[in-house]
Order: structure tokens, then C-alpha cells, then sequence
């Protein structure tokens, strides 16, 4: 069958859902072929396209891919039943230096587009390789579940609330409020207390034992708490404190509630923290220029209201991004990729089955735009190491369904 002349629709289906019925799911789009999109060839190759590709594979190929496509180590894919289509256009990009020298592009540099897109067909059109089953655990010893960011997050507090109160909202003067920061700030000031920049031996000594990986996972927990005003006492007059405050409002915004991620709130915080932070600055123990100098100039009985004045503030949770669930991170990936993986799209590939440290190097690649594609930037960008590693598994686990692809006549 030759594209050229003809115009072909192309339909893909996607093989053995349950016991050869189709699921609605397994019909992709029609796809127009003409001479414009020669990329979809390897989608209409002849079994004897094939059988050339097969020898093409022996010679180039097997040695990392194996005649079965199944990935013969770390670094490796499994190319087989990968959609054919897809895997003629990458096998275009590495010849063409897309991604730069690495074993893949020694290996295509002198073979035909011709070749290629016969490797392509035969490749694609083994049965996949069925997923590896996970790793058992050691005897006795059951592996340790992964907590999502906010989870870890939630058990590390656990450690904090005697002092800070239940959800970061403080019951015990003089114990700042923790909810309402930005994680920058949060993160920030817990490693001054690390570097000994702030001074408070208590603090100094729980953020020692803690990982950037905790503090982070501790930021993003309490920025999404219910934020609320510290349950204590704040003597003074608020009045006198609002004004004396205006001058506070540029860095900390009007109501204490700052927009900028390196000015922390003040709103709704303890009034006796505020008092000893305030004098902190003064003095000079906690060292910050900017602080510094707003604080010179203040008396106690300014400082008191103020503090009053701001305790009275309703503190805002700060803009910040709730993880996604492994689950609903699939759900974006499949509208591409297809249910589960199994991708009806002959320009997109599979993912069920594919080794996951592949999966893991290839959206790093992505992140780092190593690797660019304008469908997975924007994708992939937002992704945590800890969410590309859940995602990464997930696919990995997943049973690869071949294609097959129906070559329909076009409509006149
Ligand atoms: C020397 C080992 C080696 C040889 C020979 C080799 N490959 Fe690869 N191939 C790799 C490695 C390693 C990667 C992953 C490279 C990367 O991460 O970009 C890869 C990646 C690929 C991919 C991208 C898969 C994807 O899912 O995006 C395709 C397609 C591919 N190879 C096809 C072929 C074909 C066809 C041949 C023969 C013409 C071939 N390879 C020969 C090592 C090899
Ligand atoms: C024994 C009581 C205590 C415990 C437990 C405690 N803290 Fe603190 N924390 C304090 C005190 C007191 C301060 C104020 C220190 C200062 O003046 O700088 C503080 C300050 C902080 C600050 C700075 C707040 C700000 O407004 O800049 C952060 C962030 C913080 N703690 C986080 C934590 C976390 C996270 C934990 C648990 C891992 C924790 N704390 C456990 C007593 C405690
Ligand atoms: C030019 C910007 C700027 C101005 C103006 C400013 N601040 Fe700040 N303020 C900061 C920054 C930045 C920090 C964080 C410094 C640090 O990490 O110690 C801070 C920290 C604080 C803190 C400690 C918060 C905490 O959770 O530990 C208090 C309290 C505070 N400011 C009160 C005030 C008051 C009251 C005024 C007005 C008299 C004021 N600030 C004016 C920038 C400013
Ligand atoms: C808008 C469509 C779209 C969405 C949504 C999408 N992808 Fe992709 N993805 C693609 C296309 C197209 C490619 C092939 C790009 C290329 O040639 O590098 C691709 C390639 C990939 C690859 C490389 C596969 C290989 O074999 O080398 C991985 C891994 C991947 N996507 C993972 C994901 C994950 C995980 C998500 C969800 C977080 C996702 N994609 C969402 C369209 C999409």
C-alpha cells in the first residue's frame, strides 16, 4: 500500500482489553495520512517492510534492543510493540543529532530513513514485554510506604505541635504561629536556625536532624493548613499599633499578609514572639539589615501595640500548589498516553511496561529540556522528583497492550 497518491484514514486499536472485546477507549481518532505526515509510514508497512526491518535489527540493533526489543540493562528501553510510528520519528531524532552523541546515535547515523522506518514496523509490532514484578521485599521485612510529600510532611509535625500548637496555630505565648508562610520563608528560617544564623538552641537542634526532603515536606504541610490567629494573649492598643505599623505595610503587606514569598506574614502571629523578634532585631542577635533598621527606632509600648495589631490580623494561606496523587497525575498523563499507558496514538508512546528507571532519566531529560518536547514541557516542569519516581512506578507496573493499526480508505 503506498501513502503518496491515496489518502489513508488510520485508525489504531489497541489489542486484548478484555478477551478481545474493545473498550471505546481502544479507538483512536482517525488520522489523515497523507504525503505531509510521512512520519506515520512505519504505521502501514507490509510484512515484507517488515521482515527487511527484522534483518535490520539483527545487524544494528539486537545487540542492545535484542530481537525480542526486550531493554537488555539499565539505560536500555523495551522498544517492543512500542507504537512504530513514534519509534521511527525518535530513531530520526537521534540520527539527526537530537540528543546529543550517546549509544543510540552511533547506531542509527548511516542506516536509510528507508531502514529506519522498516526497524521501526518490526519492532513495533512484537508482542510487548510483560511488566517486571515488583521487587519482593525481604523476608520478614516489608518495604517501608512511600509518604506523598504532605503525609511526610503532617508525621515530621507531629514533633513540632507541643510547642507550635495542633496545626502550626500557636496556644502558648511566646511559640511563633507556623501557618500562613510561604515555604521559601519557612524553609529559610529553619535553616538559619540550622546554620546558627538565628539563634535558639531548641530550634537549632531539631532542624539539625532534619533533610531539605523534611523541610520542604514540613513548608508545604503547614502552608496548607487552615490558617488561624495565635490562641494568646496581645496586650496593647491595636489603634495606636495600626498606625504606628504603616510603615510595615510595603514589606508585609496592609494587613500583615505579605504577597512576597521572602517577607514573612505577620498577621495573626503571637504578640509575645512578635515582641521578642522585634527586640531581636534591635539588638542585633537576629541579624537581618533590612529588619534591622525598621526596628531602631521603636519603643516597648510601640512594639506591644503593634504586635497587638497584627495578632488581631486574619493570616492568609499563602499560594501554594497541593501535590497531586500519583492517580490523578496518570489521569493528565493518559489523555496522551493513553488508559493505563497503553497510548492510541501512533505519535505518542506507550508507557505501560517501560522499565521505570527509563521512565525516571527520560522526565528528568524533559525537565532539564536534554530532551524537548513541546507536549511534555509544560508537563513535565512542575513535577517533584518524589512525583516523577510514584509516576515512573506506576507505568512500570502496568501490562503493555500491543496495536494494530486499520488502514481504512478514505472517504471520497
Ligand atoms: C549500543 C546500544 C544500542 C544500539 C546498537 C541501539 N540502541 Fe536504541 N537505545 C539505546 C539506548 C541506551 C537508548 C536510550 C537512549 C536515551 O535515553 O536517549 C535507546 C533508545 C532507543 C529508542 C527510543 C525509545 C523511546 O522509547 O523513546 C529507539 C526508538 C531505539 N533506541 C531504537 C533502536 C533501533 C531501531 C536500533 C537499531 C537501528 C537501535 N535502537 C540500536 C541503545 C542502543
Ligand atoms: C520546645 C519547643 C519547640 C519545638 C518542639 C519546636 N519549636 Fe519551632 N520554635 C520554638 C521557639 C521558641 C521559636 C522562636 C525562636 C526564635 O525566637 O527565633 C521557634 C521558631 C520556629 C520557626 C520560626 C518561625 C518564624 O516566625 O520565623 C519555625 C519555622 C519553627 N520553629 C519550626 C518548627 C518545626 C518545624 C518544629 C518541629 C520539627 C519545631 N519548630 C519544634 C519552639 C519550638
Ligand atoms: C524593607 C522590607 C521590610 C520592612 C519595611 C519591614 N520588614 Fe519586617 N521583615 C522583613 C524581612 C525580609 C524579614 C525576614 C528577616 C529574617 O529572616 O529574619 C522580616 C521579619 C520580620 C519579623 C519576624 C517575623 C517572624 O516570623 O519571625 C517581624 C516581627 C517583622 N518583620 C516586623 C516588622 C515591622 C513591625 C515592621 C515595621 C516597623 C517591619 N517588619 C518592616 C522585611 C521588612
Ligand atoms: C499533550 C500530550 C501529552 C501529555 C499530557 C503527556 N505526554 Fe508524555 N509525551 C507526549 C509526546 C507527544 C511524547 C513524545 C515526545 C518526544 O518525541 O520526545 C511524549 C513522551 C513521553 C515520554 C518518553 C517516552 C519514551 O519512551 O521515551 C515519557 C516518559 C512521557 N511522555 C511521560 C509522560 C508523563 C509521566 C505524563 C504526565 C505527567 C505525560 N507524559 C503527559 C505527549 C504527552
Amino acid at each position: 500500500m503506498q501513502p503518496s497518491a491515496r489518502t489513508l484514514f488510520l485508525t489504531t486499536v489497541v489489542l486484548g482489553w478484555v478477551a478481545g472485546t474493545l473498550s471505546p477507549e481502544g479507538m483512536a481518532q482517525p488520522v489523515t495520512v497523507t504525503a505531509a505526515n510521512a512520519d506515520l509510514r512505519a504505521a502501514y508497512a507490509t510484512p515484507q517492510d517488515i521482515a527487511e526491518g527484522k534483518k535490520v535489527a539483527a545487524a544494528s540493533c539486537a545487540q542492545c534492543h535484542g530481537m525480542d526489543g526486550a531493554s537488555t540493562g539499565e539505560g536500555v528501553p523495551h522498544i517492543a510493540g512500542q507504537r512504530a510510528p513514534y519509534l521511527h520519528v525518535e530513531t530520526l531524532v537521534y540520527k539527526n543529532g537530537g540528543r546529543g552523541t550517546n549509544p543510540m546515535s552511533g547506531a542509527v547515523k548511516f542506516l536509510s530513513d528507508d531502514a529506519l522506518m522498516k526497524v521501526a514496523a518490526y519492532y513495533g509490532s512484537l508482542e510487548p514485554i510483560p511488566p517486571t514484578p515488583p521487587r519482593a521485599a525481604p523476608a520478614g521485612k516489608s518495604a517501608p510506604a512511600k509518604l506523598d510529600p504532605v503525609s511526610a510532611g503532617k508525621a515530621a509535625a507531629a514533633g513540632c505541635s507541643g510547642c507550635h500548637g495542633e496545626a502550626g496555630i500557636s496556644k502558648m505565648a511566646g511559640m511563633p504561629n507556623l501557618v500562613g508562610f510561604d515555604p521559601k520563608y519557612f524553609v529559610a528560617a529553619m535553616n538559619a536556625y540550622k546554620s546558627g544564623q538565628r539563634k535558639n538552641e531548641v530550634m537549632k537542634t531539631l532542624a539539625a536532624g532534619l533533610s531539605e526532603t523534611d523541610l520542604n515536606n514540613l513548608a508545604l504541610f503547614y502552608a496548607l493548613q487552615k490558617p488561624g490567629k495565635a490562641q494568646t494573649p496581645a496586650p496593647g492598643n491595636q489603634a495606636a499599633g495600626k498606625a504606628a505599623a504603616e510603615g510595615c505595610a510595603g514589606c508585609h503587606g496592609d494587613t500583615g499578609v505579605s504577597t512576597n514569598p521572602a517577607m514573612p506574614s505577620i498577621a495573626g502571629q503571637d504578640a509575645e514572639y512578635f515582641g521578642a523578634a522585634m527586640k531581636a532585631y534591635k539588638s542585633g542577635s537576629r541579624a537581618d539589615p533590612t529588619m534591622t533598621g525598621a526596628a531602631a527606632g521603636l519603643d516597648d509600648n510601640k512594639v506591644r501595640d503593634m504586635g497587638a495589631y497584627y495578632a488581631a490580623q486574619q493570616p492568609q494561606a499563602p499560594k501554594v500548589r497541593k501535590p497531586l496523587t500519583v492517580a490523578e497525575w496518570v489521569e493528565r498523563c493518559d489523555r496522551c498516553h493513553g488508559s493505563n499507558g497503553n497510548s492510541t496514538d501512533p505519535r505518542s508512546p506507550a508507557l505501560a511496561g517501560q522499565r521505570a528507571d527509563y521512565l525516571e532519566r527520560v522526565m528528568h531529560a524533559y525537565q532539564k529540556e536534554e530532551r524537548k518536547s513541546a507536549a511534555m514541557a509544560s508537563m513535565s516542569h512542575v513535577l517533584t522528583d518524589a512525583e516523577i519516581e510514584g509516576i515512573a512506578a506506576f507505568y512500570a507496573r502496568q501490562r503493555a497492550r500491543s496495536v494494530m493499526y486499520l488502514i481504512l480508505p478514505a472517504a471520497k
